[in-house]
């Protein structure tokens, strides 16, 4: 079945008791038992599983071409909760320009777990080589990257994980599976921010990771789950669900608006550099073009004259929504540094965009106007 036809119908079960055709949403944090003890539905109480999660992981799972899903209360926890499958003395392998949230918590909490960590720019196959330790279980990939678009060849990094005995992990949040599916190229899980394009309107906070295999890492992040509690909330699970079922549409079309954008910035007299994938003169565009259907909404540019203009210029959109975040139906427009912090590596002239679904020429006219 082709994508769009999965992402509509994947999961879904008819209602037997009213026929609806949308899902009930339930919210009940605990679940009734038979005389024998038996659960009446399969759940026990909401920490543990609850309907709605079961909904979607049901429906998530088939969209990365796995075997089973886990969402959790946050991309965050998502991530988090693989990395807290792994055994003490365990290291990790990460990208040096991984998203900030990845960055801090492999410098602050891995070591806590007793856990190493060690960053590589993963579109630099000799590099994650010689990052590989024979310590090494997690090769943690973010394809394209976050801020900076870099893409990493996806299958040879799979490769070098399994030849050094680990596992590979991909944020697929950027791409989602709609363009890239990491575990058909061999990875063995992809994480999601669900709060992006899954749920696609900035209003639900989630996360996923998709299995290639039920095994024990499945089995571990699952318990993980269970105990430490970063649950997804019913609602949130059913927003979710209503946001896949339009994700194939909507990601065509942040993709073409994005393409029509970076096509604008790149011929801009104020713009010294754009990373968008999907142009010729990205440098990872060729693998980008073999891993990925078309190369998503994301993108950034420089601003020739520094940080100061680059600040301008945000403070001037105003089409653009100035926040954080990505993946919506409005575009968003960010001095990525500032939304960072004071340890960010981003360089100070980039401006990030999440390119939403108003018609391209309106942004492009925005940024125009506030580069002027
Ligand atoms: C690429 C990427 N991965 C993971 C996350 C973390 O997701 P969440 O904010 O849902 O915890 C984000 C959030 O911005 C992200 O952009």
């Amino acid at each position: 079945m082709k994508f769009e036809t999965l992402a509509v119908h994947a999961g879904r079960r008819p209602e037997a008791v009213t026929g609806s055709v949308a899902p009930p949403l339930y919210l009940s944090t605990t679940f009734e038992r038979d005389a024998h003890m038996v659960p009446l539905g399969g759940h026990t109480y909401i920490r543990e599983s609850h309907p709605m999660q079961s909904l979607l992981e049901d429906a998530l799972f088939p969209l990365e071409g796995g075997a089973g899903a886990l969402v959790f209360g946050s991309g965050m926890a998502a991530g988090v909760s693989l990395l807290q499958t792994l055994p003490a003395g365990a290291h990790v392998v990460l990208p040096d320009d991984a998203y900030y949230g990845w960055r801090v918590a492999a410098q602050e909490f891995l070591p806590r777990w007793g856990l190493t960590a060690s960053f590589c720019a993963m579109d630099d196959l000799a590099a994650v080589r010689r990052a590989v330790t024979p310590a090494t279980k997690l090769v943690f990939v973010e394809t394209p990257s976050n801020p900076l678009l870099r893409v990493s060849d996806i299958a040879a990094i799979a490769e070098i994980a399994r030849a050094a005995g680990a596992r590979t992990a991909v944020d697929n949040t950027s791409a989602t599976p709609a363009l890239q599916r990491p575990l058909d190229l061999g990875a063995d899980v992809a994480i999601h921010s669900v709060t992006k394009y899954f749920g696609g309107h900035s209003d639900v906070h989630g996360g996923a990771l998709i299995f290639k295999r039920r095994d024990e890492t499945f089995e571990k992040a699952m318990h993980v789950r269970h105990i430490l509690g970063a649950v997804l909330a019913p609602f949130n699970a059913w927003l979710v669900l209503r946001g896949l079922r339009s994700l194939a549409v909507r990601v065509a079309a942040h993709s073409a608006h994005a393409f029509a954008v970076a096509r604008a910035m790149e011929k801009h007299p104020a713009v010294s550099r754009v990373n968008y994938p999907g142009l010729p003169s990205h440098p990872g565009h060729a693998v980008a073009a073999r891993q990925m259907s078309a190369f998503g909404g994301m993108m950034s540019f420089h601003v020739k004259a520094g940080r100061e203009a680059a600040i301008a210029a945000v403070s001037k959109a105003s089409l653009f929504v100035r926040a954080t975040s990505l993946g919506a139906v409005e575009s968003l427009i960010e001095h990525r540094a500032s939304s960072e912090g004071a340890t960010s590596p981003t360089p100070q002239d980039l401006i990030r965009l999440s390119v939403g679904l108003e018609h391209p020429d309106d942004l492009i006219a925005d940024l125009n106007q506030a580069l002027a």
